[in-house]
């Protein structure tokens, strides 16, 4: 049935209800039909798809759906809103929110880093990570796996990769959490100021590798910033930004999920962990595609007026995936409220696709298998302290927990070699 922008349908999309037992709601959206209308908290009224076959035909059309504005007839940035701070508009220089061909230059400067065989060659390190900040848990008969485990190790891998020196990470967590704070208006004035100083701080750290060059990728970035035009300021502040910022939560949150999805499902665990070293990598997949972490993608603009999908969307009107329901579509996946961790194939859509597909991919597969790894081989008898009052965030886009206490119970067992 044709819909209309200006009337838009209620869904609620960020209670913690929902975020505890997503799979109805996307059901009824999905019901409602491939595209429709909805009202979203910031980005305002917007179309969304909610089946797997108009997700990805959104995602995979960058002609049809932009990330300009201009090339929609537009002005301001998709989701950004005209009383955000201009200082903060240095951010919108980032590839995801750029088309071709300023996207296909940005990629191309950090593609290399985050393949997968030079991630798959930082896995010893990442499992080495993974046993040092579980070491502060060891001996403890409880602990929070949010702040203690899954909130530490991308900032680490991240940090790591980009060459942030020890001394800094702790800066970092701290304006980090409140820059991802949003969800009232309170919410966004905080983190306009804590992303402000997280502004000032990329800058101070693209000036440090300047005068004094260090391993990593932000040395990498401003050599290629110096050496002509490749890459200009503020593009260099926005992709340190978006490559902090992108990874963080995201990892954090499917981690976390995961543990939760485990302990739910105490069958589906005892299976993985019969053999870890051949089930984990199928697992993870399947982890991804059932919590669905990232349960949106960014809007983009519609470029001109158009049909898609039996909806009329108009030139300048927003639009997004919604992954989330792309991944419990029942047209796909067998079940897709069961978690199957054998499942295969696994099309899901966890990453995204089309142009903008996830960078980090790779990344984020490998520190969850090894966070889900290292963590049961020390704590094989984890178990959630609080099963029934889990903390879901409120807020679109996102689904985790804000903490998520356990019982470690176990002795710790043997460290990774
Ligand atoms: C579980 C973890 C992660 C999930 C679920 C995830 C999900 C996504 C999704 C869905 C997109 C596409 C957004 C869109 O089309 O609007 C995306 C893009 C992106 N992600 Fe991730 N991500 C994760 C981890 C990471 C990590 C670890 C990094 C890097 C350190 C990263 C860097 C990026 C970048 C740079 C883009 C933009 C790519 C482009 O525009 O070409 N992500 N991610």
């Amino acid at each position: 049935m044709p819909y209309r922008l200006s009337k838009p349908l209620r869904f609620d999309l960020d209670s913690a209800a929902v975020k505890a037992d997503p799979f109805p709601l996307f059901a009824a959206m999905r019901a409602a039909g491939p595209v429709i209308p909805v009202k979203l908290p910031i980005i305002g009224k917007a179309w969304v798809t909610t089946t797997y076959e108009a997700a990805a035909a959104m995602v995979k059309d960058n002609a049809l759906f932009v990330q300009e504005s201009r090339h929609a007839g537009k002005s301001g940035v998709a989701g950004m809103k005209w009383w955000m701070p201009v200082s903060l508009r240095v951010l919108t220089n980032n590839m995801l929110l750029k088309d071709e061909p300023d996207h296909r230059r940005l990629r191309k400067l950090v593609d290399q880093a985050f393949q997968r065989r030079r991630v798959r060659d930082m896995r010893g390190n990442i499992e080495r990570i993974a046993d040092k900040i579980l070491d502060g848990l060891e001996g403890r008969a409880e602990g929070d796996l949010v702040g203690g485990f899954s909130r530490r190790l991308p900032l680490e891998v991240i940090c790591e990769l980009l060459g942030l020196p020890d001394q800094e990470r702790g800066q970092f967590l701290t304006w980090a959490r409140t820059a991802t704070s949003m969800r009232n208006s309170f919410g966004i004035l905080r983190a306009f100021l804590s992303m402000g100083s997280g502004i000032k701080f990329v800058r101070g750290q693209i000036e440090e590798c300047r005068r004094n060059p260090r391993e990593g990728l932000i040395s990498e970035l401003v050599r290629a910033e110096e050496d002509g035009d490749k890459l200009n300021e503020n593009e260099l502040v926005s992709m340190v930004f978006l490559l902090l910022f992108a990874g963080f939560e995201t990892t954090t949150h499917l981690i976390g999920d995961s543990i939760i999805a485990l302990e739910q499902n105490p069958v589906q665990k005892a299976y993985l962990f019969t053999d870890p070293a051949s089930r984990m990598e199928r697992a993870v997949e399947e982890l991804g595609r059932y919590t669905s972490p990232v349960q949106s993608t960014k809007p983009r603009y519609v470029s001109r007026d158009c049909e898609f999908f039996g909806q009329r969307l108009g030139r300048g009107e927003l639009i997004m995936a919604m992954l989330a329901s792309a991944n419990y579509d029942p047209a796909v996946f067998d079940e897709p409220d069961r978690l199957q961790l054998d499942r295969f194939p696994n099309p899901h859509l966890v990453f995204g696709s089309g142009i903008h597909f996830c960078l980090g991919m790779q990344l984020a597969r490998v520190e969850t298998q090894a966070a889900l790894g290292r963590l049961y081989a020390r704590f094989p008898r984890l178990q959630l302290a609080e099963p029934d009052r889990l903390q879901w965030i409120e807020r679109f886009g996102l689904r985790g927990v804000k903490a998520l206490p356990v019982r470690l119970k176990a002795a710790a067992a043997r460290r990774a070699a």
